[in-house]
Order: structure tokens, then C-alpha cells, then sequence
């Protein structure tokens, strides 16, 4: 892929792309997807190869409905009625893989499960209904770097090279949140833009997560990841001088280069703007970015685990 490619203007010439085992990315209302044909191998390794992925980090195929899911996995109750309540929308489910699913091995780097989800953007549903077969996707962005919830930074991060459906800016802003299930418990791996208490409210009993206790890891949940230029400080009152500000909720005017997630406080809208905001913030070209504390209920758990990843200590 040395030329520019040229950006389809329809779900339809997107699928084309996809249907010819190309890769394209496409707007979810999380975040932007680089979507190939899951059933296609060769096309599944052009998304590696593109994001610079490492092969162990299986990706989550995209289903057009329930009924594009149910040929892939097996749901059990718990499982059902969670689909029932959140697709379309932002909640991947990790379920047994059935053994004629068509899906290409590498989608799920050998595991037994796949990672599923119905995402609510109407245009990602036309495109996997045109293609006939599901997508796979990760997030649009080279690996360990910040998710694009526009087409734009999806064309800049990949310097024009990848094709785009443009969708216009992604409502949530976060990945989705990853549930697996361990004996049939429910085990949230990934905490994203569907809040854990509104799982919980449908569950009627807490959510666990991942942790040492229990067998099943989303392999991707790297310490580093979103990793800005800038390096992070967490919970920071005031900005220090050389520092640029991501702030939260009402702050004073600190004369430096600065981003409000929510000048209300409104964590929907901060989960929204933090991936474009943290961007805004990197490209000023300061050495630190000083982050105000955030909430850490609804979204504030995932916004908050992507900042501490961001913030994390990097190997490169
Ligand atoms: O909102 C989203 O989920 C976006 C949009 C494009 O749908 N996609 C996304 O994909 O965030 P990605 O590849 O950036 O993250 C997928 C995560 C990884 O942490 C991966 O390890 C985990 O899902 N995962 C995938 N398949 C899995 C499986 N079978 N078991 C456990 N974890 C799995
Ligand atoms: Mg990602």
C-alpha cells in the first residue's frame, strides 16, 4: 500500500473494498474500526500487518444482528439476555467460537472464543449487511497509539493509506466494554462506553472484572497503550509550568495550552472528547500533559482506564 487510497462514499463501495479482501476503515459509534472480511485470512492479516499488531491480540468481529452473531457463538441465557438489552450498541461479548463459523484462525489468535458486537452507527450495519459476512476490526489506529473517533485522524495516523467510510465523529468516544464469561458469570475484561452500572441494573447482581481470580484475560490489555507523544500526569491539581492541561468540569484560566472534556462535568461528553482532546493536547508539543482528576462512576471508569494506560511507563 504506497499510494493514497481513495475513500469509498458509500457502505456499498466500501463492502466492495472489504469483499475484495482489502482493508477499510469505517466509523463505529465508539470509536473508528480498520475492518476486513473476518472469514477472509489473507484480508485479516492485512489488519495486522497495517496496525502493526502484535498476532497474539485477537479482534472482535462486527455483526450486522443477533442473527449474524448466533452463526458464529454460542450464547448462553446470561449472555442472550445482555445481547437483548445492548445490541446495537457498545458491549462485546466473549463467547465459545462454533466450530463451523467460517471464521478465519487468526481473528482470534487461536483461541476457542470470539469477541462479538452489533455496533448501533448505521452505516457500520450497512456495510457488514453489503458484505453479507462479518467484519473483523480493531480500533483504526497504528498499535499502542490513541483511538481516532474521526475519520480524519484515521487518515493522518495511517498518512492517507487506508481507505475511510467517513462516518462523522464517533458519539461515545470509547471502545467498547468487554464482557467473557467464566462458568457462566459474567466478567467485565474491558471496561468502555457502556457503564458498568447499566450491566449491572440488567444483571441485577454486581459485575465482576478481570483479575488474577479468574481464568479468562482479553489478551490486548496492555499496561501501555494510548500512548501520546506527551507524557501524562494523572490527578493533577494545577498545571506546572511547561505542562499543557486536560481539564474536567469548571477550571480556572491557567495560561496554558488547555482542553475541557466537560466544562460541565458531564461524563458521557468527557468519554467523547477524550481520545481527540488528548491528541489536540500532544500535538502542542509540550513534554507533560497534566490531567485533572476524574469521577470514577458511568464512564468514568473507562475514561479513566485509558488515561492510566496512556500514563503508563512505555518500552519504546
Ligand atoms: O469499540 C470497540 O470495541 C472498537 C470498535 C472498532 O468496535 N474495537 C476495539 O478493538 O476496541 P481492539 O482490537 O482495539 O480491542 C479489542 C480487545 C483487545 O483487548 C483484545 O485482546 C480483546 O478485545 N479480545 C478480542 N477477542 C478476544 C477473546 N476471544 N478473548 C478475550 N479478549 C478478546
Ligand atoms: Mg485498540
Amino acid at each position: 500500500m504506497t499510494d493514497l487510497a481513495a475513500d469509498p462514499q458509500t457502505p456499498e463501495d466500501a463492502a466492495a473494498i472489504l469483499a475484495a479482501g482489502g482493508v477499510c476503515a469505517f466509523a463505529t459509534e465508539t470509536v473508528y474500526g480498520l475492518g476486513g472480511d473476518a472469514t477472509n485470512a489473507d484480508a485479516v492479516l492485512k489488519i495486522y500487518q497495517t496496525k502493526g499488531r502484535p498476532r497474539f491480540n485477537p479482534l472482535i468481529v462486527h455483526c450486522a444482528d443477533r442473527k449474524m452473531a448466533k452463526r458464529l457463538v454460542a450464547f448462553d441465557p446470561v449472555a442472550k439476555r445482555l445481547a437483548k438489552a445492548f445490541w446495537p450498541g457498545p458491549l462485546t461479548l466473549v463467547l465459545p467460537l462454533r466450530a463451523k463459523a467460517g471464521i478465519a484462525d487468526i481473528v482470534t489468535a487461536g483461541l476457542d472464543t470470539l469477541a462479538v458486537r452489533v455496533p448501533a452507527t448505521e452505516s457500520a450495519r450497512a456495510l457488514i449487511k453489503a458484505l453479507g459476512r462479518p467484519i473483523a476490526a480493531p480500533s483504526a489506529n497504528p498499535s499502542g497509539k490513541l483511538s481516532p473517533t474521526r475519520a480524519e485522524q484515521v487518515r493522518q495516523a495511517f498518512a492517507g493509506k487506508v481507505p475511510v467510510l467517513d462516518g462523522g465523529p464517533c458519539v461515545a468516544g470509547v471502545e467498547s466494554t468487554i464482557i467473557a464469561f467464566d462458568n457462566g458469570e459474567a466478567i467485565q475484561l474491558r471496561a468502555g462506553a457502556l457503564a458498568r452500572s447499566d450491566i449491572e441494573k440488567r444483571l441485577g447482581h454486581r459485575l465482576a472484572s478481570a483479575g488474577p481470580h479468574h481464568a479468562v484475560t482479553a489478551p490486548g490489555m496492555l499496561r501501555s497503550h494510548y500512548a501520546p507523544i506527551s507524557r501524562l500526569r494523572l490527578n493533577a491539581g494545577v498545571p506546572e509550568p511547561g505542562e499543557a492541561y486536560l481539564g474536567f468540569g469548571p477550571i480556572p484560566d491557567y495560561a496554558v495550552p488547555t482542553r475541557n472534556l466537560s466544562p460541565d462535568g458531564d461524563l458521557v461528553e468527557a468519554a467523547r472528547n477524550l481520545f481527540s482532546a488528548l491528541d489536540d493536547l500532544d500535538r502542542v508539543g509540550l513534554a507533560r500533559i497534566a490531567v485533572a482528576p476524574i469521577p470514577n462512576h458511568g464512564l468514568g471508569e473507562a475514561i479513566n482506564d485509558r488515561l492510566r494506560r496512556a500514563a503508563a511507563p512505555r518500552d519504546r
